[in-house]
């Protein structure tokens, strides 16, 4: 299984540095590891129209097909831009924006019927962790979001435990394989034979030091990179590092 490398801009750069940023990364890309830029949806076609090797994706999206759905992007318009893949449940659309798991839920059953390819996030905040809650939370999160979703066929999941999203404080890597490991059960358990062949990722903190240890383990097929995407260097060798 190829490992797969995201790089969340969030709310970052500008359409008139996209292009550029893009192109450089697209150049530095070596084969054998999947690498998906997800920038703003304002820069989607942009970025998708500077790259050749890289894919490109959209960091949200709406569950309805069209409609008085204000500042909302479909999955069809997703699709027509040749767009490839989707965040579904970022820990700050969670938080900052209020999405539950309910309307998680309605936005994977939708894209897995679409040609978009979700990376579904899931992550327990620090408070859950310390009361021993961070598997219960992570599965609930996942069964919630999978309810009623016939096929995972090319599903991936992102472990990003909220305390180490932007902090700088990464989990261990013992921590990581250990949740990796965890929703690789349930999956199987919930969909049988899709244990082996679902790629779940680790984010976090992850950066150009830690990623050595991480592209090690056993159970963490890739990783999800926010703050150390946005630098030309520092996800460079991140995407050596994810390389076969
Ligand atoms: P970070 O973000 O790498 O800046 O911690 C990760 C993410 O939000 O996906």
């Amino acid at each position: 299984m190829k490992k797969f490398i995201g790089g969340n801009w969030k709310m970052n750069l500008l359409e008139s540095q996209a292009g550029e940023f893009a192109k450089a990364l697209d150049k530095a890309y070596e084969d054998g590891v999947e690498v998906v830029l997800f920038p703003p949806g304002l820069m989607l076609k942009t970025v998708k129209d500077s790259v050749n090797r890289l894919g490109v994706g959209a960091q949200n999206l709406y569950f309805e097909e069209k409609g008085a759905y204000t500042g909302e992007i479909s999955i069809g318009m997703l699709e027509d831009m040749g767009i490839s893949h989707s965040l579904i449940g970022h820990s700050e659309r969670r938080t900052v924006f209020l999405e539950d798991d309910v309307l998680i839920n309605s936005k994977l059953k939708a894209v897995m019927k679409s040609r978009v390819t979700p990376v579904l996030c899931l992550g327990e905040h620090l408070g859950q962790r310390k009361d021993g809650l961070a598997e219960a939370t992570v599965k609930g999160q996942l069964v919630t979001a999978l309810d009623g979703v016939e096929s995972i066929e090319g599903l991936i999941i992102a472990y990003e435990p909220v305390w180490a999203i932007g902090t700088g404080m990464s989990a261990t890597p013992e921590d990581a394989e250990s949740m990796a490991k965890f929703i690789r059960g349930e999956v199987e358990r919930l969909y049988p034979g899709f244990g082996k062949k679902t790629r779940i990722i680790y984010g976090g903190s992850v950066n150009g030091k830690n990623i050595g240890d991480i592209s090690k383990l056993e159970n963490v097929d890739g990783v999800l990179v926010g703050g150390a995407s946005l630098k030309l260097d520092e996800f460079t060798e991140i995407m050596r590092y994810g390389r076969d």
